[in-house]
């Protein structure tokens, strides 16, 4: 029997790489750029499966041109870069790397919580432009407690709850919005109360956002929901950068209207060089590393892989973003 042909993004690590080398005849586009979408068009055109990254704009062109494609695996929790409705009505199936991520990304939350209440990036920044010129005193650098806060969680799913979870640790009184409410129980086990979403923006010492882009969440935190922020608050932003008006959150941090922010992503990525999130000193920043552990890409790049293998033998991925297809397929 003919091996399936597919098509990988990038240099992924190891044990994905090693199960779809062994069962296909694979096309890899090594280096750590993506391919040009001229390459994407034309590596996707007759293969059988791609395995991509969230920086490859799986469009409905793409699709179209792709006659013999079965599967779109994506090695990333988040899918907004693949259009769902144009796979789904030509019978792919489309599949996405949860779950492995979750506990990484929850941490990388709290490192950014830490990190801007208690200033670490400055003070580390400070001492090496080597102005730690006074010895310890007691108003120097002061920064804001963590325990005891109320964290607000918008977007309760797989990560919030994680990061939930993690936040009973700090003693941190716990609030949430999410379109659907969970039920009491799975509150009640988390700690965490229901609140609308203004009161959301209000109350929180510290906002944490997940929320995966979509229409309905793009510029969601806008100039009015940060205006509803109270003064000393830090938002934090580990899910996608256009689900916050990025230039609405640059006027609430020159303005003080906010204390600071933690964001690992952006409406632009990598940054423009003249983004001027690079010239307020007192956020932090971080280039999309959320899930950048090698315990935890590892076992995305094995799951993506996996998706893919299983669709191209005749089954459904183990983490599917798309179950309407099986309609179609059939
Ligand atoms: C990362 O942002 C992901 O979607 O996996």
């Amino acid at each position: 029997m003919n091996k399936p042909n597919v098509y990988v993004t990038r240099s992924i690590p190891e044990p994905g790489l090693k199960l779809i080398s062994e069962s296909t005849n694979m096309v890899l586009h090594e280096g750590d750029l993506p391919p040009s979408r001229q390459e994407l068009l034309s590596n996707t055109k007759d293969v059988d499966g791609i395995l991509c990254m969230l920086t490859d704009k799986i469009d409905d062109e793409l699709i179209a041109n792709a006659k013999n494609l079965k599967v779109i695996s994506s090695l990333s929790v988040g899918y907004d870069h693949i259009d769902i409705a144009a796979a789904t009505k030509r019978g792919i199936y489309v599949s996405h790397t949860p779950d492995v991520l979750t506990d990484s990304v929850a941490d990388l939350v709290f490192g950014l919580i830490l990190s801007t209440a208690r200033r670490i990036v400055e003070s580390d920044q400070l001492i090496r432009n080597k102005k730690w010129t006074l010895p310890w005193s007691p108003t120097f650098m002061l920064g804001s407690e963590v325990y005891g806060k109320t964290l607000g969680i918008l977007g309760l799913g797989r990560i919030g709850k994680e990061v939930a979870l993690r936040a009973s640790g700090f003693k941190m009184n716990l609030l949430y919005y999410d379109i659907v409410r969970l039920p009491e129980s799975v509150e009640k086990e988390l700690s965490v109360t229901y609140v609308d979403v203004n009161t959301l923006f209000k109350e929180s010492d510290f906002l944490s956002i997940h929320l995966s882009l979509n229409k309905n969440t793009i510029n969601f935190v806008d100039s009015d929901k940060l205006s509803m922020m109270k003064k000393s608050s830090i938002l934090i932003n580990t899910s996608r950068g256009p689900v916050v008006n990025e230039s609405d959150l640059v006027d609430a941090l020159k303005s003080k209207r906010i204390r600071s922010a933690g964001l690992d992503v952006f409406s632009t990525e990598p940054l423009n060089l003249d983004n001027p999130l690079i010239s307020l000193s007192d956020i932090v920043l971080m280039p999309h590393l959320s899930s950048a552990t090698l315990e935890t890409r590892s076992k995305m790049s094995e799951l993506a892989a996996n998706n893919l293998l299983l669709v191209l033998q005749g089954k459904k991925p183990i983490t599917i973003v798309n179950p309407d297809v099986v309609n179609s397929v059939s």
